[in-house]
């Protein structure tokens, strides 16, 4: 029997070249805390251009101690690009484009409570996402981050060329579709069971992020059901692989969330797992989300 060697995990190559901010490693696989950025004011070019090198070098970044009305927030996106209008969760009245991503004392279920990528179904998937947090518990609600390169670049070569070429099918279906579970009970998502959410689209399951140019699995949880030309039952082996590959511990990481902190990730090249181990506490955060690109 050949005995493949586990995969060497280094810490992840990043830019030293920061003047506006500080960047704090968090984790060897991803991860970093912004330091010396107020994000509610109207920041210069340069500094958001040294924000954004920070997201493409660790995936994830995190701001404390931040104080944001909805305006704030929004202008802070749209720095990054257009902001996207989620297609299956309402978005608060005055706000359209933020998700108001609540769960009270004694909602049984949450918002994103599964390892997934932000609208994976949509033909041209986000760039990434800015959560802010107005209430958290005193323990529980963190969240889970995992860095899709390190599972993409950690599997054989064997493997790497078995899956090169594959096509998966995304569909908001089983989570927002009438498969889904009963949403009304829970103040986390805005919308009943939809109709219309049967819709698939194709992207590859190795991506090239069209920024930084290295390649990563792009698998999505729930909204992945099977690959193109085959069925949900022959492809979910394949798929838990997968999964399980892209959200092995040494490649992810756990935020503890205090009020006021805020979380921007790299949609294109992470997964996200909000915990729901807070029962009988609130929790309230605002999501906005940024456009980005068809996946190649
Ligand atoms: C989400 O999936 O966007 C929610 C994340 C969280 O609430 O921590």
């Amino acid at each position: 029997m050949t005995v493949l060697a586990g995969p060497k995990i280094s810490p992840q190559a990043h830019s030293e070249n920061f003047e506006r901010i500080r960047v704090k490693r968090y984790s060897a696989s991803l991860g970093a805390i912004i330091e010396g950025a107020d994000l509610s004011q109207d920041l210069d070019d340069a500094t958001i251009a040294e924000i954004r090198q920070a997201l493409l070098d660790h995936l994830v970044i995190f701001f404390r101690g931040q104080d944001f009305s909805p305006e704030q927030q929004l202008a802070f996106a749209r720095r990054f690009g257009t902001l996207n209008q989620h297609d299956q969760v309402k978005g608060l009245d005055a706000y359209p484009d933020i998700i108001e991503v609540r769960k009270e004392p004694d909602d049984e279920r949450n918002f994103g409570g599964a390892w997934h990528g932000d609208v994976t179904y949509l033909s041209e998937p986000p760039l990434g996402s800015i959560l802010y947090a107005l209430e958290v518990p005193e323990v529980g609600g963190d969240t889970l981050w995992s860095n899709c390169y390190l599972a993409f670049e950690t599997l054989s070569s064997g493997m790497r060329a078995m899956l090169d070429g594959m096509t998966m099918i995304h569909t908001p279906a089983k989570i927002y579709g009438a498969l889904s579970q009963d949403w009304s009970k829970d103040s986390s998502v805005k919308s009943a069971p939809n109709a219309t959410a049967h819709y698939e689209t194709e992207h590859p399951l190795i991506r090239t992020h069209p920024e930084t140019g290295r390649k990563c699995l792009y698998v999505s949880g729930a909204f992945t059901p099977r690959f193109k030309d085959m069925t949900e039952e022959e492809s979910a082996p394949l798929i838990d692989f997968l999964m399980d590959q892209c959200t092995r511990e040494p490649f992810t990481c756990r935020w503890r969330w205090e009020k006021g902190d805020v979380a921007f990730w790299d949609n294109r090249c992470t997964l996200h797992y909000a915990l729901n181990d807070y029962s009988g506490h609130r929790r309230v955060m605002h999501r906005v989300t940024v456009n980005g690109d068809r996946p190649f």
